[in-house]
């Protein structure tokens, strides 16, 4: 028996086709949104969801299909067009102006003007009401560049309320956002739901899609798969839809046992984020490294990297002191950084896949000041198969790729390289499940290979499903060491925020 969706139709996209040259990226998708209704949208990385929001939002013209909007016919071919109708999109980067104020920031395109003058007094009540109603206690004169990132995303919330918004979306929200303001941004969301505002939301965590979803839409490869309730679903079963086979055994089993000790680091402090920090990775290990967002991880990773240098501590690799000047003299080293922000600091988006996987181990490639083009494209297709990178060439623009896939060309340029410890803060943020999988897969080949690893992670269950040991941070400082036994979500939780005696229990 399959229940009925509540809610009057609010939107209806039938039939979207979207073609970029050499990429067939929808065809024949169909998305019904209802008032007061939260609708998640889910595929593997490059299935097409964010085209598909982008053509709602008039960002992208769709090549074929139709929308409906109240029942209307509704031709969206500009954001213009979108913000008249009510649909409103929060992009992953946001579109603050960093230097504008936030009442500025709400109000940009449309203030308010009062006898020929901008009326200032109504552009700070209004933000002011909008802050309160999303509970945000900043003034409303804050510069948005201040502002951390769950702070301009409720500004970003604020400024679609303020337009009238009766269609939100989200494209992965909570990719950004630690535990705490993800349970703030699912407070909001519920609040807009009652208020009969429809929600597309997009996410690859599923267990968001249980908590806050009424409905899901799975695309793959471009096409449409189906729309189910989500009470009438299962985890298995959105995987199924998702990657059209069953997964089992996300975390693969590791086959040797960790080896000589690797990285020393003791008493290591970088300023006042991170303390004192001492621990050893042995050769072969996965340390999985967990904690709030501001605890000190990674800030230890950057000076791991070279990044950073330490305000104190020392550090040894293969037995010899280890203190890398910069990022290139820790990739000299075998050391190497998969970061938590593919877009500012992983990736140069401009680059073609092909130089953004190699442009790492130029050094390795080229023989005699030489480029040996014809190696590098050998070891790039490789990567780009065994990762399944969505890509039409190698010469492909990363800035063109979706979400996912971007992550995996940082992993491929790494992989490429022959590294020996890679240090991997949120390596599978924005990876959907099935990739997921494959990650880790190769991080325990790697594991298994002798590389050491030392992954950060706010994703509990990637934590304890990968890690030989834990180690939990807090304020700067390792406060708990756990053993994979010993590690549970619980406990781990508990450690991280303070609640040390209840752990004990
Ligand atoms: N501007 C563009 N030019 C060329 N190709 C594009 C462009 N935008 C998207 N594509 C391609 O369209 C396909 C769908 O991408 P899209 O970003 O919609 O995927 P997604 O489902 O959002 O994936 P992810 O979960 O990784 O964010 C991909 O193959 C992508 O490379
Ligand atoms: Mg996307």
């Amino acid at each position: 028996m399959t229940t009925e969706a509540p809610g009057r139709v609010l939107l209806e996209m039938k039939g979207i086709g979207k073609s970029f040259p050499g990429v067939k990226a929808l065809e024949g998708v169909n998305l019904t949104i209802r008032e007061g209704q939260v609708h998640a949208l889910l595929g593997e990385n490059g299935a097409g969801k964010s085209t598909l929001i982008k053509i709602l939002s008039g960002a992208y013209t769709r090549d074929e299909g139709e929308i409906f909007f109240d029942g209307a016919k509704a031709d969206i071919r500009t954001p213009a067009d979108a913000e008249r109708l009510g649909i409103s999109t929060i992009y992953q980067e946001f579109n603050l102006t960093p230097n504008m104020t936030i009442a500025e920031n709400i109000f940009l395109g449309h203030l308010p003007v009062k006898g020929g003058r901008i009326d200032w007094g109504t552009v700070r009540s209004r933000s002011r009401e909008l802050l309160d109603s999303l509970d945000v206690d900043l003034p409303v004169d804050t510069l948005t560049g201040r502002l951390s990132v769950a702070q301009q995303q409720m500004v970003e919330i604020a400024k679609a309320l303020n337009r009238n918004t009766r269609i939100l979306v989200m494209d992965e929200p909570s990719a950004v956002l630690s535990e705490r303001d993800i349970e703030n941004l699912f407070a909001v969301v519920r609040r807009l739901q009652a208020a009969g505002i429809g929600i597309i939301y997009i996410s690859h965590r599923l267990k968001e899609i249980f908590e806050l979803a009424d409905e899901v839409t799975v695309l793959k490869d471009g096409r449409y798969v189906d729309t189910k309730q989500v009470a009438d679903v299962g985890m298995d079963d959105l995987v199924k839809l998702m990657i059209g086979r069953d997964l089992e055994d996300v975390y693969p089993k590791r086959a040797v046992p960790p080896g000589e000790v690797v990285l020393t680091v003791s008493h290591l402090a970088q300023s006042h984020l991170a303390k004192d920090v001492s621990f050893d990775l042995r050769a072969g290990e996965i340390i999985g490294f967990a904690g709030i967002t501001g605890s000190g991880r990674t800030e230890t990773a950057r000076v791991l990297f070279g990044a950073d240098r330490a305000t104190a501590g020392t550090m040894t690799l293969f037995g010899a002191p280890y203190s890398p000047r910069s990022p290139r003299d820790a990739i000299n080293h075998g050391v190497a950084l998969v970061t938590e922000d593919r877009k500012r600091q992983g990736l140069l988006l401009k680059l073609q896949v092909f130089f953004n996987t190699t442009i790492s181990g130029l050094d390795r490639l080229s023989r005699f000041g030489v480029l040996d083009l014809k190696g590098e494209q050998g070891l790039v297709r490789t990567w780009i198969q065994n990762l399944r990178i969505k890509t039409p060439t190698p010469q492909f623009l990363v800035v063109n790729m979706s979400g996912g896939n971007q992550q995996k060309v940082v992993l491929a340029r790494w992989l490429s390289l022959g590294i020996k410890v890679f240090i991997m803060d949120e390596p599978t943020r924005g990876i959907d499940v099935g990739s997921k999988a494959e990650i880790y897969q190769i991080m325990a080949d790697l594991a298994d290979q002798g590389v050491a690893i030392l992954m950060i992670s706010s994703e509990l269950p990637e934590v304890l499903g990968m890690s030989d040991r834990v180690m939990v941070m807090r304020e700067g400082r390792i406060v708990k060491e756990l053993s994979r036994e010993q590690a549970s979500e619980e406990v781990v939780m508990q450690y991280a925020v303070g609640h040390e005696e209840a752990a004990a229990r």
